[in-house]
């Protein structure tokens, strides 16, 4: 799974062959520039998902709910995760946290709209958190991640993301469960990985975090392109004779 935001970089991705297509929150920080994720609003999710869903083909499409489209009513929630499937096109939604939610997971689970859940570190609690940090390494943290899982399973959740917890942590949580897990900064033994895909190619640089592997730098490449079209501009080298109508 690899996070997308527009239909050029679903379509790059769905070509390559990814399974799953997520319209992360991450929106908020890699497209929007925020300090969190906690801006990002359902409009904004719905309009990038539609444009996700332009690109695609064939991966399977996620949305992600955003901060309080899904905690204040079960009226609510439903209305917003049936606009991300309706206008937005996604065929499921994501939402972050365990026990807390696990009503309006299985909410929507009975009312037909799948849902992956989203434990660990869940960013939409930075501020309760005291920062983005690894979650799970104290014994209570590890069980509540567990528990939190579990109580995803039987709300009817169909795969849970596990973000930023210890590796021993997720691989117990892997074979524990009957859905599949996909990590995220949680080890070699999860069922799938994730990864926000402005991170793994090198896109967004402000933050990486050590968990990122940058499978290219296109950073890099962009900065050196842009540089060469402004000298080739300001020299008169373009537009030259093949790039001009007659
Ligand atoms: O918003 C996002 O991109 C995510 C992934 C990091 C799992 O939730």
């Amino acid at each position: 799974m690899l996070t997308a935001y527009d239909a050029t970089m679903a379509r790059l991705l769905d070509r390559a062959g990814i399974d799953v297509l997520l319209v992360g929150d991450s929106l908020g920080t890699v497209i929007l520039g925020c300090d969190t994720t906690l801006p990002v609003t359902l409009d904004a999710i719905v309009h990038h998902t539609r444009a996700v869903k332009n690109g695609t083909n064939r991966a399977l499409i996620v949305a992600d709910m955003p901060f309080l489209t899904y905690q204040v009513s079960a009226a609510e929630t439903v209305r917003n995760a049936g606009r991300l499937l309706q206008k937005g096109g996604a065929a499921a939604v994501k939402m972050e946290g365990g026990a807390a939610i696990a009503d309006m997971v299985k909410r929507l689970v009975a009312i037909g709209i799948p849902v992956m859940g989203h434990v660990g570190l869940t960013p939409q609690s930075v501020h309760q958190l005291g920062g983005f940090r690894s979650f799970g390494k104290r014994p209570e943290e590890a069980e509540k991640v567990a528990e939190d899982a579990r109580q995803l399973e039987r709300a009817g959740a169909f795969a849970v993301v596990l973000e930023s917890v210890p590796s021993s942590l997720a691989a117990a949580v892997t074979a524990e469960l009957k859905i599949p897990t996909i990590g995220i900064g949680a080890g070699p033994d999860c069922d799938g990985q994730v990864l926000v895909s402005y991170d793994a190619f090198g896109l967004f640089d402000a933050f990486v975090p050590k968990f990122v592997k940058q499978y290219a730098k296109l950073g890099e490449v962009i900065t050196e392109a842009a540089k060469e079209y402004i000298a080739e501009v300001q020299s008169g080298q373009f537009p030259g004779p093949e790039h001009s109508s007659r």
